[in-house]
C-alpha cells in the first residue's frame, strides 16, 4: 500500500509560495517515536520505518529532535558532538537514509540545533575545566567569579536551583538549563565559526533545516545583572529577562540566513523563542533573518472563543505565522483542554481551527492519536532533569514522551520489540494506529482527513482570512478561494447558515432541512469545514 501512495513532487506544486510557508510540519520526538532494534529506545531506523505512515498522513515535512551523541542528561538536548549521531540512534549512515527515504517521499527533513549550551562531557569544556581560571577555553562558555561564596548573580535555571555551578577551583559556570549543560559564550568568535561549519555540515548533507532550540537565549546581557528575584522563571513570562530576547541574538540569525539562502531548495530555520508577545516574535521572522517561529501563545491559549480570536489576530501580525499545539516540552492538549471526552472534544476542534489558518502548523507525535499526557508514570521511571532540579516537586515532561502505540494489544503496541524506555498505559491498546485506522471516527482518521483537504483545497496553507460574524462563542472566518471554517467553542449548539458543502467536521454537524437557507447545526466545541461558492 505504501509504495504505491502517490507520490507529489517536492516543490510546491500549487502556487509560487514556498513550500514552509503553508508546510504542516510533523515533530518526531526520536527516542518515542519507533524503535528499530529492539532496545526499547527509538532510533533513526525506526523513524525510517515509519515515514510511509507520515507521507500517508498527509505531511510535508519532519522535525527530528536531537540525535546526537550525548550522555542524555536532558533528552539529547546536551550535545557532544553536533556532527554524529549517538549509537543509541544509529549512525550517520542511518541519518543519510532515512534522509533519502524521506526525499522520495516528498517528505522534507528539518534537525534540532543545540546551539545555546553544549553537553558538560563536550570536548570544549573539558578543555575549559582543565585551562582553570583565565585560560582561552574559558571564554567559549561563561565562567565567572563568584561573589564571596555566592554565584556571580541570583539568576535561577529554567529546570530550577541556582544558574550556576561552581567548579573545584572557585569559578562559576552560567547554565540556563541543567549544570550539565554550560552556556555558550555567542561573543566568542570561534563559537559562532563552529556553529556556521555546522550548520554547513548538515544543510551539505541534504537537510532542509533547523529548529533552533532555545534561540532566544543565545545573548546574554553582559552586565549579568540580578533579575532582583527568586523563584523559577516561566518560559511564557511578559517580564524582561537578562538572558532571554536579547537584541544581539538577531545578528546571528542574520547571518545563518545567509548561510541558508545560499544552498538551493529553500532551507528554513524555526525559532523556538518564548519571548513575551507577537510583537518580540515577529522580530525573529524578518525577512533577512529566521522563516518560522514557534507560536506558543497559540499553545498557551485556553479553549475560549475570545481567547482563541485574540491570539489568532495578534498571531497575523506577523509575516510567516506558525500554529502548535503540543510538543515535547509542555503537558498534551488533550489534557490541557480537560482530558477524557472534553479533551478529545475540545482538541478535535483544535486541530481544524489550527490547519485552516493561514501559515504552517507544527503536529507533535501522537496527537494524531489524541494521546493524552501520562499523569502515573511512577517516580522511578522519570528521567527529565527538571523532576530532581526541582526538588521532586515538578514531574517534568516525561508524560508527553512516552511512545507512541502503533499497534496490538499490549505495550509496547508495536514501538518496540523489548521494553521500552518508559512504560506505556496499558489501555492504549484501543487507541494504536491501527486501532484507529479502521475507525472513521477516530482522531487519526480526522487529521487524514484535514491534511488530505488542507493539500487539495487551494485556500488552505498560505495566505489570509477574513473573519465573518457569528453567534458568541463562534469563530468563523473565510479564506479565499471558497472555504469557510467555525469552531464554536461555546457549550451550548448552534445554528450556523453557510451556502456550501461541508469538507470535514470535528463531530456530528449536520444540515437542517426544513430551512430555505442552508443552516447547519454545530454542537458544543465542535469545528467544522465548508467548500464554497
Ligand atoms: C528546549 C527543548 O525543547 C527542551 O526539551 C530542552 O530541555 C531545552 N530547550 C534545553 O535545551
Ligand atoms: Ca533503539
Amino acid at each position: 500500500m505504501h509504495a504505491s501512495t502517490a507520490v507529489q513532487p517536492i516543490a510546491a506544486a500549487r502556487d509560487e509560495s514556498p513550500w514552509w510557508r503553508g508546510a504542516v510540519i510533523y515533530q518526531v520526538y526520536v527516542r518515542s517515536f519507533a524503535d528499530g532494534n529492539g532496545d526499547g529506545i527509538g532510533d533513526l531506523a525506526g523513524a525510517r520505518s515509519r515515514l510511509p505512515y507520515l507521507r500517508e498522513l498527509g505531511v510535508d515535512a519532519v522535525w527530528l529532535t536531537p540525535f546526537y551523541p550525548s550522555p542524555m542528561a536532558d533528552g539529547g538536548y546536551d550535545v557532544t558532538d553536533y556532527r554524529d549521531v549517538d549509537p543509541v540512534f544509529g549512525d550517520l549512515a542511518d541519518f543519510d537514509a532515512l534522509l533519502a527515504d524521506a526525499h522520495e517521499l516528498g517528505l522534507r527533513v528539518i534537525i534540532d540545533v543545540v546551539p545555546n549550551h553544549t553537553s558538560d562531557a563536550h570536548a570544549w569544556f573539558a578543555e575549559a575545566l582543565a585551562g582553570g581560571p583565565g585560560n582561552r577555553a574559558r571564554e567559549r562558555y561563561i565562567f565567572r567569579p563568584g561573589k564571596g561564596d555566592e554565584p556571580p548573580n541570583d539568576w535561577e535555571s529554567i529546570f530550577g536551583g541556582p544558574a550556576w555551578t561552581q567548579v573545584p577551583d572557585g569559578e562559576w559556570y552560567l547554565h540556563l538549563f541543567a549544570p550539565e549543560q554550560p552556556d555558550l559564550n555567542w561573543q566568542d568568535a570561534e563559537v559562532r565559526a563552529e556553529f556556521t561549519g555546522i550548520l554547513r555540515f548538515w544543510l551539505d548533507r541534504g537537510v532542509d533545516g533547523f529548529r533552533i532550540d532555545v534561540a532566544h537565549g543565545m545573548v546574554k546581557d553582559p552586565a549579568l545583572a540580578d533579575v532582583g528575584r527568586t523563584g523559577q522563571v516561566s518560559l511564557l513570562t511578559k517580564e524582561r529577562l537578562p538572558y532571554f530576547d536579547q537584541d544581539g541574538v538577531h545578528e546571528i540569525y542574520r547571518e545563518w540566513r545567509t548561510i541558508l539562502d545560499a544552498y538551493p531548495g529553500h532551507r528554513i530555520a524555526v525559532a523556538e523563542a518564548w519571548v513575551p508577545d507577537a510583537e518580540r516574535l515577529a522580530r525573529y521572522v524578518r525577512p533577512d533573518e529566521l522563516h518560522q517561529a514557534f507560536n506558543f501563545h497559540f499553545l498557551d491559549c485556553a479553549f475560549d472563543a475570545a481567547a482563541m480570536r485574540r491570539v489568532v489576530e495578534e498571531s497575523l501580525a506577523i509575516e510567516a505565522p506558525t500554529w502548535v499545539l503540543s510538543n515535547h516540552d509542555v503537558q498534551r492538549h488533550v489534557t490541557r483542554y480537560g482530558g477524557g471526552y472534553v479533551g478529545q472534544r475540545r482538541a478535535r476542534a483544535a486541530a481544524l481551527l489550527m490547519l485552516a489558518l493561514p501559515g504552517s502548523a507544527y503536529v507533535y507525535q501522537g496527537e494524531e492519536l489524541g494521546l493524552p499526557e501520562v499523569l502515573d508514570l511512577p517516580d522511578e521511571v522519570l528521567q527529565d532533569p527538571m523532576w530532581e532540579r526541582s526538588g521532586r516537586t515538578e514531574r517534568g515532561r516525561d508524560g508527553c514522551r512516552v511512545p507512541v502505540p502503533w499497534s496490538g494489544e499490549q505495550a509496547p503496541f508495536g514501538f518496540s520489540a523489548g521494553e521500552p524506555w518508559l512504560p506505556m498505559p496499558a489501555s492504549w491498546g484501543g487507541i494504536t494506529v491501527e486501532a484507529q485506522s479502521g475507525e472513521p471516527g477516530s482522531m487519526l482518521a480526522l487529521y487524514r482527513t484535514a491534511l488530505r483537504v488542507r493539500r487539495d483545497h487551494p485556500a488552505l496553507g498560505d495566505g489570509a482570512l477574513r473573519w465573518l460574524d457569528g453567534p458568541s462563542g463562534v469563530l468563523i472566518f473565510d479564506r479565499g478561494p471558497g472555504f469557510v471554517c467555525a469552531v464554536n467553542a461555546g457549550p451550548d449548539e448552534v445554528e450556523l447558515a453557510v451556502d456550501g458543502e461541508l469538507l470535514c467536521a470535528s463531530g456530528p454537524v449536520y444540515l437542517l432541512s426544513d430551512r430555505r437557507s442552508r443552516t447547519w447545526v454545530v454542537p458544543a466545541e465542535t469545528a467544522a469545514w465548508w467548500t464554497v461558492g
